[in-house]
């Protein structure tokens, strides 16, 4: 048995397998969202990567002082190795994962491929938080959401985290996990991260505004605000925290490129040249390249 079905509020929920995915560059991406990183499987194996690199980094997967959850909603959730982490780490908690596509380990449920190997108190439930969370107010005790400041437009930043806080119940917890723009890495990575910035902001998302999580919080009301600001070591002089951040971000960067190309930000010559000098640059310990990553938590108060 599912649960949930009795949170959902029918209106807002996704028919994912009606959603188109259109292609670009051999590469699918999420048709109607801002959102520009591809949907295949070599992402979803950066997602993993990305998340076991963040829970090494922060030394844990969430920061909320969380003691006996029995409900938690990860937005965005991607592969949902998150919501399935937290679904084992609580197994009292029904924990939901929430997220415009599905899954890849979901889609194969039921296959008969493979062991299903989701707790059986975590689901997935489609969703596009641009159009509101399909939940009750006061659902859930634990509101989550990290890495998503390339999927949300500035202007509607304010929408998704007050939907996120009425979705929170009373005493309950919402966090943020973000990230902006690497720092100090040099010519070629300022060269990389200007680009982004740019080809985001036609897409009238703000880069920038990863930084802005805890603000963003305090200004949806709540209380006993918590923001935090690391600057995590990228590349050769951050030893293994470092590269496997660079790993990371070279595995996941190149698929910008032809966004980048297509806006007519930079050749597709000029960002491959700049995007291999970043790289060598990186893996030089001389480089003290910089990637900062912002946690921030607030409690609902009323
Ligand atoms: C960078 S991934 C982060 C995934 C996960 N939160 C993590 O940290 O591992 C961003 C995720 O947000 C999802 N996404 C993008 N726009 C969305 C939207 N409007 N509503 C719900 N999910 C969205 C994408 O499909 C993707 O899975």
């Amino acid at each position: 048995m599912r649960w949930f079905g009795w949170l959902r509020r029918g209106s807002a929920q996704v028919a994912m397998h009606a959603v188109p995915i259109m292609a670009l560059d051999g590469r699918r991406r999420t048709p109607g969202v801002p959102y520009p990183f591809p949907v295949d499987i070599e992402e979803t194996n950066r997602l993993d990567f990305q998340h076991y690199v963040f829970r090494y980094a922060l030394q844990g997967i969430y920061a909320a002082p969380v003691t006996d959850p029995a409900s938690i909603l990860d937005v965005g959730t991607g592969t949902g190795v998150w919501a399935r982490e937290m679904a084992t780490h609580f197994p009292r908690a029904k924990v939901i994962g929430l997220d415009v596509n599905l899954p890849p380990t979901d889609e194969r449920a039921g296959t008969g491929v493979g062991l299903d190997l989701r707790p059986s108190n975590y689901e997935f439930v489609p969703g596009n938080i641009l159009e509101g969370l399909p939940f009750a107010d006061g659902a859930f005790d634990f509101v989550h959401m990290r890495l998503l400041v390339t999927a949300l437009p500035h202007d509607r930043w304010p929408f998704v985290v007050n939907e996120m806080v009425r979705v929170t119940r009373i005493g309950g917890w919402v966090e943020s996990v973000e990230a902006t723009t690497l720092e100090q890495g040099g010519p070629a990575v300022d060269m990389l991260m200007h680009w982004v910035t740019e080809m985001l902001a036609r897409r009238g998302v703000l880069f920038s505004d990863g930084g802005a999580v805890g603000d963003l919080l305090r200004d949806a009301g709540l209380a006993n605000i918590t923001a935090r600001k690391m600057l995590l070591p990228f590349g050769a002089h951050g030893d293994r925290l470092g590269m496997l951040l660079a790993t990371d971000f070279f595995n996941g960067f190149p698929a910008l490129g032809s966004l980048i190309v297509a806006q007519g930000i930079a050749t597709q010559e000029q960002f491959d040249t700049t995007l291999a000098t970043a790289r060598a640059d990186t893996a030089s310990s001389q480089v003290r390249c910089l990637s900062p990553v912002y946690v921030a938590y607030g409690q609902r108060m009323r």
